[in-house]
């Protein structure tokens, strides 16, 4: 696991299961590039990372990814400073129980959860694919089995229910992986996604109580829900896995729904659409 040199990006690092990972990462000698929306938090991660292992070992660059202009504004930072991308790990995440909208009218699960990191990989692409080794995680979560892609009303203007929307974003996440797999094809490049566990993290905050207190009888502490995160990060033994979706470090098949070809290669056009970058 030589990681001398070597450059991560984790988007959503300040909290709960990313800012686990982060710090696995900084042990095991990453330099850490983080897209951070509160740069206080921000500012603390740093410097608790940067006590206990090397200073300038984290950039932090503000991004919030309810913006699709603050994501090209992270990648444009990012291309200014770095030539390589060792490993980019899609980790941010929100749960919204009401529907509600981005400055760029986009419903805020789809928004945040697939739309903001579909815009930042694939603008990193290039980098990336120029990277020896390089693995692009993301983390989906089994709630993809009560999502289905609705391209009928992807933004939940005509009905929402924040399980089917919040759903529906982490099947994104699953379609997505795939199609990109079969697009890095012969690059070298690794994508995977995952399931972390149920995790007591802040995801929840914005869901009812009672919908949190049944959750709170299976949850498992952040250190263990970023265990797959860290292990599709370092493990060799993932080192030319690729397109799969994991669970306590094991890859296992998802819904059928995720499996759909047509859905994925129909989701990624009209992503690329919505993020403009045709
Ligand atoms: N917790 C679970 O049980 C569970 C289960 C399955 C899957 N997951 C997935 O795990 C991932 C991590 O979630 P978590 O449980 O660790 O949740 P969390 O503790 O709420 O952390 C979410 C992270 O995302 C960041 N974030 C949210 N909105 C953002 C925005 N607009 N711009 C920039 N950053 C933003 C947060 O930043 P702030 O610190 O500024 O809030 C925080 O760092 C998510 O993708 C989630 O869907 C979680």
């Amino acid at each position: 696991m030589a990681t001398e040199n070597k450059t991560a990006i984790v988007t959503g690092s300040t909290s709960g299961i990313g800012r686990e990972t982060v710090k696995a990462l900084a042990k095991a000698d990453y330099h850490l590039v983080l897209p951070v929306r509160n740069m206080e938090k921000g500012k603390q991660l740093k410097k608790e990372i940067e006590a206990l292992y090397s200073s300038q070992q984290v950039r932090l660059v503000e991004c919030d990814l309810e913006s699709l202009k603050s994501v090209q504004n992270f990648v444009e930072v990012f291309r200014a400073e770095y030539t390589q991308l060792h490993l980019l790990i899609n980790n941010a995440g929100v749960w919204f129980s009401k529907r509600e909208l981005t400055e760029d009218g986009f419903e805020k699960n789809f928004a945040i959860n697939h739309l903001s990191h579909f815009l930042l990989t694939k603008s990193l692409l290039d980098i990336i694919k120029k990277t020896p080794k390089a693995r692009i995680i993301n983390v989906a979560s089994e709630a993809h089995k009560f999502g289905q892609i609705n391209f009928n009303d992807l933004q939940s203007e005509k009905s929402f229910s924040s399980f089917k929307a919040y759903g529906q974003s982490k099947l994104a996440n699953i379609l997505f992986t795939r199609k990109l797999s079969k697009i890095l094809e012969g690059s070298g490049v690794t994508v995977n996604s995952l399931h972390p566990g149920v995790v007591n993290t802040s995801l929840f905050d914005k869901m009812n109580g009672l919908i949190k207190s049944i959750f709170k009888f299976f949850m498992i502490t952040p250190e263990k829900g970023a265990a797959t995160s860290i292990y599709l990060a370092l493990s060799d033994e993932v080192a030319n896995k690729t397109g799969l979706y994991f669970k306590k470090c094991k890859a296992i098949s998802p819904h059928k729904n995720a499996l759909n070809t047509t859905d994925a290669e129909k989701l990624w056009e009209i992503s690329l659409e919505l993020t403009d970058l045709n």
